[in-house]
């Protein structure tokens, strides 16, 4: 199979194209013919040497895709051979064919098609088992989500908002905060400008965000902090800002507040298999009647991963951006 990976570390020219062995399921496991993935930033950061797959887990970059069932291991019962499916990876998805744990794999939700389906895992997963199964989000609560264009973001406002949440957002340009806004934030703030804590503020009569949902880190820190309600949960998901920073204890004490973070590509595989079956109970009736939808920003072929990781690195698209096998879709940039 062709299959994309990186390996001397660098730029997004570092990316290339080789032959590598067809996967072979074990006990346990499928394998899916890719239809599509998308571009995350851990594989940005894979790229650059900086975020090794799991031990055991493949060279190949990607942490989601979709695609067709085209073997299945001893034991698999619940996939068979032409099940059109999604799933989430510790890494494959930039390979045609990914080798999956059976609990990762999730069916299409009804309506939407098989490519699209492909930046569809990592959000869903994401945002629900952050959000909602550990930061308990409840919708008479207010949602703070940083990066509020991004893919995980776009997501993010979207799920809050059908599930009955208030969703305050950040963004850096008018255009983003424009399509935050159609997409169901109730406020939309310009970081550039704006001092999001005062706007939470604003926003919430002075009560402050419920959840927080933070691509920053370590910058955001302490704002984030002041930011959240009293017995408000932080979530840390990414280090976009850097990762160490000092926190007054005393400040999230008063608040009897939770500083949590985590890393879902980290998580053993009956936790991601426990994630999977939620997100599919929960979020796929949202995506299947249309509340919520993936924002694909550009679609490219696999051969022309390194030039969706140089989009991804100027960091002005919408969205999600997708990588097809190049047998399921043309080329299209822009939302
Ligand atoms: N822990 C996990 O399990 C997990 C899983 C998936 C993703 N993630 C992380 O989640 C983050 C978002 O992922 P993604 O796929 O949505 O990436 P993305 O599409 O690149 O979105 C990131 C967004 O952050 C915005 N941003 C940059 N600086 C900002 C700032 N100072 N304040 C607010 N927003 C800012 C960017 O645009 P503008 O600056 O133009 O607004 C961009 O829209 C990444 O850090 C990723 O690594 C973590």
């Amino acid at each position: 199979m062709r299959a994309v990976i990186a390996p001397d570390p660098g730029g997004p020219d570092a990316l290339v194209v080789a032959d590598l062995p067809d996967p072979e399921p074990g006990p346990g496991e499928l394998v899916v013919d890719m239809a599509a993935t998308a571009v995350n930033r851990a594989d940005t950061l894979q790229r650059q040497g900086f975020y090794p797959p799991p031990p055991g887990a493949s060279d190949v970059l990607g942490l989601e895709c979709s695609g067709v069932v085209s073997a299945v291991g001893e034991g698999v019962d619940a996939w068979s051979v032409g099940d059109e499916v999604c799933a989430l990876l510790a890494s494959g998805g930039y390979g045609e064919k990914v080798l999956v744990p059976a609990g990762q794999v999730m069916p299409v939700p009804a309506g939407l098609d098989l490519v699209t389906a492909g930046a569809l895992p990592e959000v869903a997963c994401t945002v629900w088992s952050n959000v909602f199964m550990i930061a308990g989000l409840r919708e008479d609560e207010t949602l703070l989500v940083h990066g509020g264009g991004g893919g995980i973001g776009t997501f993010a406002i979207q799920l809050a908002h059908a599930l009955g949440a208030r969703v305050v957002t950040t963004a850096g340009s008018e255009e983003k905060l424009e399509v935050c806004r159609s997409l169901g934030a109730d406020v939309a703030v310009n970081y550039k400008e704006q001092d999001f804590v005062e706007e939470v503020a604003k926003a919430t009569d002075g009560r402050g965000a419920d959840v927080i949902l933070d691509n920053m880190g370590a910058k955001y820190l302490p704002r984030n902090v002041d930011a959240l309600a009293t017995e408000g949960r932080l979530v840390v998901i990414g280090m976009q800002g850097g990762t160490k920073a000092e926190l007054d204890l005393g400040v999230l004490m008063r608040k009897r507040g939770a500083v949590i973070a985590t890393s879902l590509r980290a998580r053993p595989v009956d936790e991601k298999a426990a994630i999977c079956a939620s997100v599919v109970e929960h979020v796929w009736p949202v995506v299947a009647d249309g509340a919520v939808r993936v924002l694909v920003h550009a679609t490219l072929p696999l051969e022309e991963a390194g030039e969706a990781h140089r989009i991804m690195e100027a960091s002005d698209h919408i969205g999600k951006i997708v990588l097809t096998s190049g047998r399921t879709a043309p080329r299209k940039v822009g939302a």
